[in-house]
C-alpha cells in the first residue's frame, strides 16, 4: 500500500516537473511533448515552423526570420552526395553553431532536449539522432 502510494507521488511529481520543463523553451513557445523515437513527430513539433512541412525552408515563421532557413532536402546534394550526418547532429545540438554560417537564427536544441528528457539518460541524444536520421530520409535523390 505504502509502496503504491509512493509510486503515485513520484508519478505526479514527475508530471509536474515535466509540465514545468515544457515551458522552458527558446522564445517561450510552449514545447509540445513528443516521442524521442518519432522523427516526423519531433520535426513537425520543433522544426517545421521554420523549415517547412517538407524541409524546403518555407515554414510559416520565415517572414520574421533574419536568415531564411536552408532547404533541408538538399543537404546530401550540397555535400557531394554524402549526407553530412555529423554536421547535422551538431547543428541541432548546438555544438556546431550556425556561427559557422554567421548567424544564430537556428535554435540550439541540445539543452532543450536535455531539459525535457531530464532523468532519462541518453534521451536527448536519442532525439537528436532520430532527427538527424529523419532529415537523412528527406534527401532528394
Ligand atoms: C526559429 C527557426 C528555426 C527552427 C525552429 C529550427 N531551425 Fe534549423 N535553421 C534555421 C535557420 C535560420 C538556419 C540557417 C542558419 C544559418 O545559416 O545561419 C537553420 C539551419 C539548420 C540546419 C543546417 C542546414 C545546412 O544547410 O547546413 C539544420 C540541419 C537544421 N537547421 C535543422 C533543424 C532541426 C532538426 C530543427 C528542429 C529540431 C530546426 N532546425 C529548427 C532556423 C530554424
Amino acid at each position: 500500500m505504502a509502496k503504491r502510494r509512493m509510486l503515485l507521488v513520484t508519478l505526479v511529481f514527475s508530471l509536474a516537473s515535466l509540465a514545468a520543463a515544457q515551458k522552458r523553451v527558446p522564445g517561450e513557445i510552449p514545447l509540445p511533448r513528443t516521442s524521442p523515437t518519432s522523427g516526423l513527430e519531433m520535426y513537425r513539433a520543433y522544426c517545421a515552423d521554420c523549415h517547412g512541412e517538407k524541409g524546403k525552408g518555407d515554414g510559416p515563421v520565415v517572414p520574421v526570420l533574419k536568415v531564411v532557413p536552408p532547404d533541408l532536402t538538399t543537404l546530401t546534394k550540397r555535400n557531394s552526395g554524402k549526407f553530412p550526418y555529423d554536421r547535422v547532429y551538431k547543428t541541432i545540438d548546438g555544438s556546431v553553431a550556425a556561427a559557422a554560417h554567421g548567424s544564430r537564427e537556428m535554435p540550439i536544441w541540445g539543452p532543450v532536449f536535455r531539459t525535457i528528457g531530464k532523468g532519462h539518460k541518453g534521451e536527448a541524444e536519442l532525439r537528436m539522432k532520430t532527427l538527424a536520421n529523419f532529415l537523412a530520409s528527406l534527401q532528394e535523390k
